[in-house]
């Protein structure tokens, strides 16, 4: 059973891609089956950094096939310039890419719609979203009236689907900015798109039946999940959350392929918290261990450079979202991020109105009343970021490590010290790569 799975068990960016990268082997297929260009991938190997958003970072291979699957929503100039970005930069970008059929299309609407919403928020209560139209476009995928699947692009009735939904979209455009906003060009756009379409026609394919196929003859399948659990539509911190199910519970209608060919599902964690955007985010440290955390960690947005708000570890979070993506193991990001501090805290539970609570509240009001309860660990004060064998971590990492996944439930099989590919190890010094990957 050929399935592996990496999820993010935060509020994303917990460096999936880099765990991505490290297990992938020749022929394998990557695939990215939710979100959009709201996600930001950074992977360092030889010396150089690629940031990716939509293309899987399999890219970066040779002899790796991408996928991007029908759960995806995509905006046809920003995949064509991460794909002329790369090419730029010499990686293949061909056969070895394809794009689903079935991926709903982000169009100017959508991301005028996702700033108008946000824009007309009340105080405190934008979500913070990335400003790139996913919202907008999820909700017309639910809604189907106003949806554009990629594959529509390519039939009779584009033009009039565009002039259709652009006639509607503009009666709410009107609406909601009082007749200020110029309306959208139905023609403009139809001839930009079909530009875009033509561009991307050597990729697109029916990428459920290539799955299938690929899973039935026993072919190894990645699939890297975009942001983290916390941001799952139904089962992170509503509403503060992203529009697609972002925890492991997403793999299979994302992907279009049965739970049973997901043989193993690895969480990755940072080693401390992040969360980019609103929301409730019970060990938030707004002072200046946070900004500690933000400069060591260089947590500014991959896609958006937001300063991103730091934290403690919160193992009532990670524990809830290990169980419900079936995390077999975890890998811990960003340890060495740690290293200058004396002592480290990791939440254990929550006290919510006097009452002490270590499952993960479902309602966002107790989320935001949930005050952490702390276990200290002793820090470890000491670079670790040239350490390749577990051994020589400092006893204290490791202790840390060890109670990491004791709290949450689930061995530490991966530890990065820094971003480069090989700035990694094994927790069992005797596995490599290609073993944990199955
Ligand atoms: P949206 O996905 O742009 O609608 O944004 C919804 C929420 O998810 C906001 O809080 C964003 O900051 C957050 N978000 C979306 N994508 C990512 C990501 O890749 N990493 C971290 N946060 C993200």
């Amino acid at each position: 059973m050929p399935g592996l799975c990496v999820i993010g068990l935060q509020w994303g960016d917990e460096a999936k891609g880099k765990i991505v990268d490290l297990l992938t082997r020749p022929n394998d297929i990557v695939v990215r089956y939710q979100g959009g260009a709201n996600a930001g991938h950074t992977v360092v190997t030889g010396g150089q950094t690629y940031k990716l958003s939509l293309i899987p970072s399999g890219i970066l291979r040779p002899d790796v096939q991408c996928v991007v699957t029908g759960g995806v929503v995509l905006n046809p100039p920003s995949l064509l310039a991460e794909i002329d970005g790369l090419v730029a930069r010499g990686v293949t970008v061909g056969k070895n890419l394809t794009i689903s059929d079935r991926a709903h299309v982000i169009f100017p609407w959508h991301l005028e719609e996702d700033r108008l919403t946000e824009g007309r928020a009340a105080a405190g209560e934008a979500i913070g979203t990335t400003m790139r139209g996913i919202g907008p476009c999820y909700r017309d995928k639910v809604g189907r009236a106003s949806a554009i699947r990629l594959g529509d692009m390519y039939r009779d009735g584009f033009r009039q689907k565009v002039e259709r939904v652009c006639a509607h979209k503009n009666v709410l455009i009107r609406a909601l900015t009082d007749g200020t906003q110029p309306p959208l060009d139905p023609v403009q756009i139809c001839e930009e798109y079909r530009g875009y379409a033509e561009r991307l026609r050597p990729y697109v394919a029916d990428t459920t039946s290539l799955l299938l196929d690929a899973l039935e003859a026993n072919r190894r399948v990645l699939f890297e999940g975009a942001q983290g659990a916390l941001l799952d539509v139904d089962h992170g911190t509503f509403p503060y959350v992203t529009s697609s199910n972002s925890s492991g519970v997403g793999i299979a209608s994302g992907a279009g392929v049965p739970g049973r060919y997901l043989q193993k599902i690895i969480g990755v964690v940072k080693a401390y918290s992040t969360r980019v955007g609103g929301g409730p985010f019970p060990t938030e440290q707004d002072n200046d261990l946070g900004q500690h955390l933000r400069t060591r960690g260089n947590e500014y947005g991959t896609v958006t450079r937001r300063p991103r708000r730091c934290g403690w570890f919160d193992a009532v979070a990670a524990r809830y979202t290990a169980r419900l993506s079936g995390v077999d193991s975890l890998a811990v990001m960003l340890l060495d991020v740690l290293s200058e501090l004396p002592e480290i805290k990791v939440c254990t539970a929550y006290e919510i109105d006097g009452r002490r609570v270590d499952v993960f509240p479902s309602h966002v009001d107790d989320l935001r009343r949930a005050q952490p309860v702390y276990e200290t660990l002793p820090g470890w004060q000491q670079e670790i970021s040239a350490v390749r064998d577990v051994d020589d971590l400092p006893a204290n990492a490791r202790g840390y490590l060890a109670r990491l996944g004791e709290i949450i439930g689930r061995p530490v099989e991966i530890i990065s010290v820094g971003p480069d590919r090989d700035q990694t190890m094994f927790a069992d010094r005797s596995r490599r790569a290609a073993e944990v990957a199955g």
